[in-house]
């Protein structure tokens, strides 16, 4: 049967007693005695795990796996969320032994190798950001974001100031607000001008010796770089505060500029991103931070150092430092991968990247500027864009009677995944589109054709597009239920 006959077998389902998908070999040394393991982290009775063949055990979780759509077997638009192809070069490399079978708690010194990865690593990702004090530890954007601003207050507490508020603008990806209420700090708004950029007389406004930090990224989420950047950089120093880049949109700029040299303090990569990592669904992700001299006193501890003799260690003694932020120190595979990224690419093939990322989003951008696009999804900002650019359906909506989400959903029917929807909020009925680096231009001539075609049809049956998706294993689903009350089964086998 196949998997859409049967979407709801659980893997507890599925096999019989006594099926096994492995054979332990045969026990060579003496078992261990009952109490080897104190009474009360004994269970009564075995654990109750499924019982499968090797065929249905690999059968399950690939007929599983076919149910999503992922980057692997179609474009990825999704615009802040740099979907880019991973090379396989690098889970090979990840999958390594020396890598992969590396215990958390080994000692240093029997993990030099692993550690002169993760030390060259921060070098390369210092150089990337121009800021030279890297940490690893967070293991995504938006604890990197956490990071930075915990940073940012021990840097004001040791200064004997007590800062209240944090700016971020209103195009801000929602980590950012979030990041600062779970810091304790009050989020102020600061508006955008009409070319897409910080409103200087807002953030002139706003910034007072109550403000601990700027929040920003550059590109922002409008896929605009803002000019302004030294500007707005003189105005948070001029109160005091610091920078933060938000490097979730590092894809435009690495090789071409760097956050330090604009004037930022504290930066948060996102390897799983810039630097390639297969994401999404919650997967392990990687947002290390780079900080300039003054913050570095307060870095989160451990540190990976290399000593005077050449040797890498891990470095407890850092008096000022805000602490650990996670156990042992990240997801050590996505610093693999982006390590192999960056050697094998090298700087300038960095750079080529961005400028491909680039150039990639102007071409598609250029060719939806089509007629029969155009004046239903017009460009929310008409300029050059960087990596990513906005659209708007309100005009879509009003004259097709289809809506973003409608048009979205009928990609997937396409076999195209949707862009991101709805964000950035002060576009109305906004469509976000990230076509990165890695893609053909045969493929965004035929995702433009797409549209087009799209908004053809709509005008003739938009029913078609308010009820897609129709060829996916799931119909629409009410996305906020779905995401606030899952309904999760997981049906355990009888203990016995
Ligand atoms: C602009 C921006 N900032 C921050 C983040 C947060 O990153 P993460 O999802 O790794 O927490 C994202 C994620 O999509 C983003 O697009």
């Amino acid at each position: 049967m196949s998997s859409r006959e049967e979407p709801t077998l659980t893997i507890f389902q599925r096999g019989a007693p006594g099926r096994r998908a492995f054979a332990a070999p045969v026990l060579d040394v003496p078992p261990a005695p009952d109490d080897a393991l104190p009474a009360d982290l004994r269970r009564a009775t075995p654990a109750a795990l499924p019982e499968v063949s090797e065929p249905e055990l690999v059968r399950h979780y690939v007929n599983l796996s076919k149910r999503n759509f992922d980057l692997d077997s179609g474009f990825y638009p999704l615009g802040s969320c740099t979907m880019k192809h991973n090379p396989r070069l690098h889970e090979r490399v990840a999958a390594l032994p020396g890598h992969a079978r590396l215990h958390p708690l080994q000692d240093p010194a029997r993990a030099q190798g692993a550690l002169e990865l993760m030390w060259n690593l921060q070098q390369a990702l210092g150089e990337v950001a121009g800021l030279p004090h890297v940490s690893l530890q967070p293991s995504a954007g938006s604890h990197g974001e956490l990071a930075g601003v915990l940073l940012t207050r021990a840097y004001h507490e040791d200064r004997g100031e007590q800062r209240t508020k944090v700016l971020t603008p209103d195009t801000a990806h929602g980590t950012n607000p979030a990041t600062v209420t779970m810091a304790g700090y009050e989020v102020v708004k600061v508006g955008t001008n009409a070319d897409g950029g910080v409103d200087l007389d807002d953030l002139r406004a706003q910034a007072d010796e109550q403000v601990a930090c700027l929040m920003l990224t550059n590109p922002s989420t409008l896929g605009l770089f803002d000019a302004n950047i030294a500007e707005i950089a003189e105005i948070v120093h001029g109160v005091g505060a610091t920078l933060y880049y938000d490097g979730a949109n590092l894809n435009a700029i690495m090789g071409i500029t760097r956050p330090g040299d604009m004037g930022f303090d504290i930066v948060h990569f996102n390897l799983h991103k810039s630097f390639t990592q297969p994401h999404g669904g919650g997967g392990p992700g990687s947002g290390p931070i780079a900080v300039s001299e003054r913050i570095e006193p307060y870095l989160m501890r451990p540190q990976v150092v290399r000593r005077e003799d050449g040797g890498f260690d891990l470095d407890h003694e850092r008096p000022k430092s805000i602490g650990r932020l996670r156990g042992f120190q990240g997801n050590y595979g996505c610093f693999v991968r982006a390590y192999a990224y960056i050697r094998s690419l090298g700087a300038e093939g960095l750079k080529d990247a961005s400028e491909t990322a680039v150039l990639n989003a102007n071409y598609l951008l250029a060719l939806l500027k089509r007629e029969g696009v155009a004046e239903y999804l017009p460009v929310a900002y008409d300029r050059l864009c960087m990596h990513e650019f906005v659209l708007s359906g309100a005009p879509m909506k009003r004259e097709l009677g289809i809506r973003t989400l409608d048009l979205a959903k009928r990609l997937l029917d396409h076999g195209v995944h949707p862009p991101t929807v709805y964000f950035p909020l002060l576009v109305e009925e906004a469509l976000l589109i990230e076509p990165t680096e890695t893609e053909t231009r045969e493929t965004l001539e035929q995702f433009a054709e797409t549209i087009a075609e799209l908004l053809r049809e709509a005008a003739e049956d938009p029913e078609l597009a308010r009820n897609a998706p129709t060829s996916t294993p799931v119909r629409r689903l009410d996305e906020a239920a779905a995401a606030k009350r899952p309904v999760i089964r997981q049906e355990l086998a009888a203990a016995g």
